[in-house]
C-alpha cells in the first residue's frame, strides 16, 4: 500500500451468495464494526437485485455499492442485463468488470471488457478491472505476458485521466475460491508488473496513482502480509467477504 500516492481500495465481492433477507442484518453488522472511520475505500459489490436495498441499510456508513458486472450496451432491448447508467441511478459506484469467472464461464473477451469498461467510465462509475492467468498459463510462465495483452487490450484508448480512475485488480484464476493464495511476493511481483505497464503506457505519475488490488483467497490471516506490499493497494474479496467479522478484519489490516 502507498496512501501517500494512491487509494487503498478493500472490495467484497459476494458473487451469487447471500439473499434480500439477509442484507440488514449483515449491513447491521459491518456497520457495528466500522463505525464511522474506516482506513481505507470499502466497498460491497452485490447481486443488482440487491444493490438498492443493501444501499439502505448501509446508510449512515462510508461503505460505498458495487456492482459485479454491467451491460456494454446502453440500453434497449437486451433481455436480462442491466446498463451502467441503471447501476449509477440506483446509486452504484464501482463496477467489477472482466472477472476470471466471467471470463471463464461466460466467454467475456478481453474486447468485450473494454466496452464495458468505458461504459462504466462515461456513466460516471469506477470499473475495477480484473485481469490474471489460469493455472496452466502460469506453469508455462506466460502469467506476466497475458496479463499485460489482457491489460491493453481493456484499456484500449482510455486517457490518462480516466486510467486514474480504473482500479486494477489482479486475480490468478488458480487462487480464486481454492484456498491457495498467491504468496505475498507473487501478488507483488505482478502488482508492480501492472503498474509497470501502466507507466510504460501513460507515465510515472498516472502509474503511481493507480490503485492496484490483489484478489484470490484473501483472509484475515493473509491479508496483512499481503497488503504490505508495497505495490498491492488493497484486496477484491470473494468468500471472506460474506461474512460481515472477517471483512471488517480484512479493512481493519489496511490500518497497518
Ligand atoms: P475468493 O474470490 O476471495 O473467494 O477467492 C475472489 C474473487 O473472485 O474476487
Amino acid at each position: 500500500m502507498n496512501p501517500k500516492y494512491r487509494k487503498t481500495v478493500i472490495a467484497g465481492n459476494w458473487k451469487m451468495n447471500l439473499l434480500p433477507s439477509q442484507l440488514k442484518d449483515y449491513a447491521d453488522a459491518l456497520k457495528g464494526l466500522l463505525g464511522k472511520e474506516h482506513p481505507c475505500e470499502v466497498a460491497l459489490c452485490v447481486p443488482a437485485l440487491m444493490a438498492v436495498p443493501l444501499l439502505r441499510h448501509l446508510r449512515g456508513s462510508r461503505v460505498s455499492l458495487g456492482a459485479q458486472d454491467v451491460s456494454a450496451e446502453a440500453s434497449g432491448a437486451f433481455t436480462g442485463e442491466i446498463s451502467a447508467a441503471q447501476l449509477k441511478d440506483a446509486g452504484v459506484k464501482y463496477v467489477i468488470v472482466g472477472h476470471s469467472e466471467r471470463r471463464a464461464l461466460h466467454g467475456e473477451t478481453d474486447e468485450l471488457i473494454g466496452r464495458k469498461l468505458r461504459r462504466v467510465l462515461e456513466a460516471g462509475m469506477t470499473p475495477i478491472l480484473c485481469v490474471g492467468e489460469t493455472l496452466p498459463q502460469r506453469e508455462a510462465g506466460a502469467e506476466k505476458e497475458i496479463v499485460r495483452a489482457q491489460l491493453k487490450l481493456a484499456l484500449g484508448d482510455r486517457d490518462a485521466a480516466a486510467m486514474r480512475n480504473v482500479p486494477i485488480a489482479y486475480e490468478p484464476g488458480w487462487a480464486i475460491g481454492t484456498g491457495r493464495t498467491a504468496s505475498p511476493a507473487q501478488a507483488q511481483d505482478m502488482c508492480r508488473e501492472i503498474r509497470g505497464a501502466i507507466r510504460e503506457k501513460y507515465d510515472a505519475r498516472t502509474a503511481r496513482a493507480v490503485t492496484v488490488q490483489y484478489g484470490g483467497s484473501m483472509n484475515p490471516a493473509n491479508a496483512a502480509e499481503l497488503l504490505a506490499q508495497p505495490d498491492v493497494d488493497g484486496g477484491l474479496i470473494g468468500g471472506a467477504s460474506l461474512d460481515p467479522g472477517k471483512f471488517y478484519q480484512i479493512v481493519e489490516t489496511a490500518k497497518l
